[in-house]
């Protein structure tokens, strides 16, 4: 019956900007003798259209000329070898932000590679373990080289994908904007690292600010949403929608309707959605990001076309996608290690964590000054094969999407309460004054970041090392 678009692409494909709204042609990629699907990436300057007209095109930093980058599509279980170019005027890496790759992998500068200097380039080489919305985006000077546009989705297929008829990818972005339209300067200023992070003043979906989403009544797509913001948290209402959460940070969950009906994505967080199209043909309803108290906005209105339904009824439940492959963490016999995030801006307290060398929020206790990450020692040691609980305890005033790399993790309670799907993840949003409680198999060796997504937070020094050894 149902099928998606993506159940046919067997290769490495690639999406110029905004093509996940519009059609799909993409060109093919070549297999090397290996096996791996090749492609270059080029990290450098560009100019695109982010802004409606009659602004102008924006200068921007960019992998392949666009921002996103090119979509990277693959099957699980494929191999991918990708020589990143860099042609940015300052050092840079990227990461595989929630690919559980080998450590030598990983784009962390310093910690897992030497910085790409200008002109030179590296070739990141590993296989996808498991399906799932996934993103890459760079990992040195994250704040700005990501602010600028240096992000782009990576999307691996189940081996049998679920039934949709459309099969949509928004990677949403946010940028601070002049009345020109060229980015603004002043990254790394301390009042807002000591704060919420650089919130930008222009959301964009694939790229660009948009304003209408085409859909037909009674089509289900799945929508994946990807993060790729520095520091801005969306919570999406679909009015007059009822979207089904079925996949967190690339990992399948039981099919749920969101909490409150609000779709919470903090920066780095995928959410993959079932949308059914229940809306009258020629009618449009608004997707809406109420996040932030009294700063709530129109996203998008989703627009129906006036053709007649696609199906008279509403298609089958959609059932819980194929599990993943990590390990399953034994809860009962896990040590457990107690993580505490402090710093920040206090209300009337003023800042709390101290100034070191600009660097104004810890883990444990440690900062890192200036978000240097030449000398990290690893906060914990853990062993190779091993269950572990790192119980988060945020003692800020301010929201920390906390990040591990190189694994995914169980959420298993909050303030104490043990959660209700128990969702894997690769970044959890840790709300003001919450602990919640984590528990993985450390079953990837080598040194690996634990970091606040908020990227001014990781540059002021909410950043660490976890050693699985
Ligand atoms: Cu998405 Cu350490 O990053
Ligand atoms: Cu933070």
């Amino acid at each position: 019956m149902l099928r998606g678009d993506g159940v046919y692409r067997r290769t490495l494909l690639i999406a110029g900007t905004g093509a996940a709204l519009a059609s799909l042609a993409r060109p093919h990629l070549l297999r090397a003798a290996t096996g791996a699907l090749e492609k270059t990436l080029s990290a450098g300057e560009g100019r695109v259209q982010i802004a409606p007209k009659p602004y102008p095109p924006t200068a921007v930093w960019c992998y392949d000329g666009s921002v996103p980058g090119p979509e990277i599509r693959i099957r699980q279980g494929e191999r991918v070898r990708i020589a990143v170019e860099n042609r940015l005027p300052q050092n840079t890496t990227v990461h595989w932000h929630g690919i559980r790759v080998p450590n030598t992998m990983d784009g962390a500068p310093y910690v897992t590679q030497p910085p790409i200097r200008p002109e030179a380039s590296f070739t990141y080489e590993f296989a996808v373990p498991d399906a799932g919305t996934y993103w890459y985006h760079s990992h040195d000077h994250s704040s700005e080289q990501i602010g600028r546009g240096l992000y782009g989705a990576f999307v691996i297929e189940e081996h049998d994908p679920p039934p949709v008829d459309r099969d949509v990818l928004w990677v949403l972005g946010d940028f601070r904007l002049l009345p020109d339209a060229g980015i603004a300067g002043g990254f790394g200023n301390p009042m807002e690292m000591a704060m919420s992070g650089r919130v930008g003043n222009t959301v964009t979906i694939e790229g660009r600010v948009r304003d209408r989403f085409p859909v037909r009544a009674g089509e289900r797509i799945r929508l994946r949403l990807v993060n790729a913001a520095a520091a801005r948290i969306f919570g999406l209402e679909f009015t007059g929608h009822r979207p089904l959460v079925v996949a967190l940070d690339g990992q399948p969950i039981e099919p749920h309707a969101p909490d409150g009906s609000r779709v919470v994505l903090a920066p780095a967080q995928r959410v993959d959605l079932v949308l059914d199209m229940t809306g009258q043909a020629g009618s449009t309803a608004t997707v809406r990001d109420t996040f932030y108290e009294g700063l709530a906005y129109k996203l998008i209105d989703i627009a129906y076309s006036g053709e007649k339904p696609l199906r008279a009824q509403p298609p089958a439940p959609f059932a819980e996608l194929p599990r993943n492959t990590m390990p399953e963490p034994d809860v009962s016999k896990a040590q457990r290690h107690e993580v505490t995030l402090t710093g920040g801006m206090m209300g009337g307290m003023g800042m709390m964590g101290g100034m070191m060398g600009g660097a104004m929020w810890a883990i444990n206790g440690v900062v890192v000054p200036g978000g240097d990450m030449r000398h990290m020692q690893p906060i914990l040691t853990l062993t190779r094969g091993k269950s572990y609980i790192l119980s988060i305890d945020n003692r800020t005033a301010w929201h920390h999407p906390m990040h591990l790399h190189g694994h995914s993790f169980r959420v298993v309670t909050r303030n104490g309460k043990e959660t209700r799907y128990r969702a894997w993840r690769d970044t959890v949003l840790m709300p003001p004054r919450e602990r919640a409680e984590i528990a993985f198999v450390a079953d990837n060796p080598g040194d690996w970041m634990f970091h606040c997504h908020i990227l001014d937070h990781q540059d002021g020094g909410m950043m660490s090392v976890i050693r699985v050894a």
